[in-house]
């Protein structure tokens, strides 16, 4: 199965992709975490990509497009893939769109997770995360000991974006160059939407039946 997540910052894209890897065993390729390792590590790349992400913006699509079509061609991702934050905008959907073809392969679904703008500032200002970036809600999804992570101990922190006035930059942007992209895949009958107001569990529950169903649809 080769899936999209798609949602503004915030929907929980990552919490539930935690978990959908899990029941499906598919690679996982998160554009955010692949860019704050490059930023860790001093690559190119992180110097690249570091200014735009402090600010709320995207990284330039000549920038990312490489890098994720190149981890797509490789042997993880030969069998499969959940790609989280990419594409997030029409030239990144067209660009992936091409190199699939160009593989024989296709997309078997976008899974869009909504959430209101509001939903997302209390969200995101509440969020921390572990090293290994697992991610916790100071309210919603506490670890079980203040700001240590539950499975590695490490200190959680508060990621740099997550300041409130570039969490209103960072929705900003995704309403005008992300979110094209729902009419992009549903005009392709690609798209299923999903709740993302409900309760992780629930949220879950939703997806993973869904999932199941395309890749039953896949099987045929
Ligand atoms: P990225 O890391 O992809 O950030 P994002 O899309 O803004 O998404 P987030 O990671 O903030 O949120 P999420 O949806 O994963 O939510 P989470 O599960 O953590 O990108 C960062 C930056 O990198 C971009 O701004 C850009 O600069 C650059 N970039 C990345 N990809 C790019 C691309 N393709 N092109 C160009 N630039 C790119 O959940 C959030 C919080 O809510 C957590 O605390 C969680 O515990 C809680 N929570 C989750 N679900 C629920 C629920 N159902 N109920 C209550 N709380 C919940």
């Amino acid at each position: 199965m080769n899936l999209i997540l798609v949602g503004p910052p915030g929907a929980g894209k990552g919490t539930q992709a935690e978990k959908l890897t899990e029941d499906f065993g598919l690679p996982y390729f998160a554009t955010g975490n692949i860019l704050r390792d490059a930023v860790a590590d001093g690559t190119e790349l992180g110097k690249k990509a570091k200014e735009y992400m402090d600010a709320g913006e995207l990284v330039p699509d000549d920038v990312i497009i490489g890098v994720i079509l190149d981890a797509l061609k490789g042997e993880e991702a030969s069998s499969g893939f959940l790609l989280d934050g990419f594409p997030r905008t029409v030239p990144q959907a067209d660009a992936l769109a091409e190199a699939l073809e160009k593989l024989g392969r296709r997309l078997s679904g976008v899974l869009l997770i909504d959430v209101p703008d509001d939903e997302v500032v209390r969200r995101l200002s509440g969020r921390r995360v572990s090293k290994s970036g697992r991610v916790y809600h100071v309210d919603f999804d506490p670890p079980k000991h203040p700001d240590r992570c539950d499975i590695d101990g490490s200190a959680l922190i508060q990621r740099d974006d997550d300041r409130p006035e570039t969490i209103r930059k960072r929705l900003a942007v995704y309403h005008d160059q992300t979110e094209p992209l729902v009419d992009y895949y549903e005009s392709r009958d690609l798209l299923r939407r999903f709740d993302g107001t409900r309760t992780p569990t629930d949220v879950h529950d939703h997806i993973r039946a869904t999932v199941a169903t395309l890749r039953l649809e896949d099987e045929l």
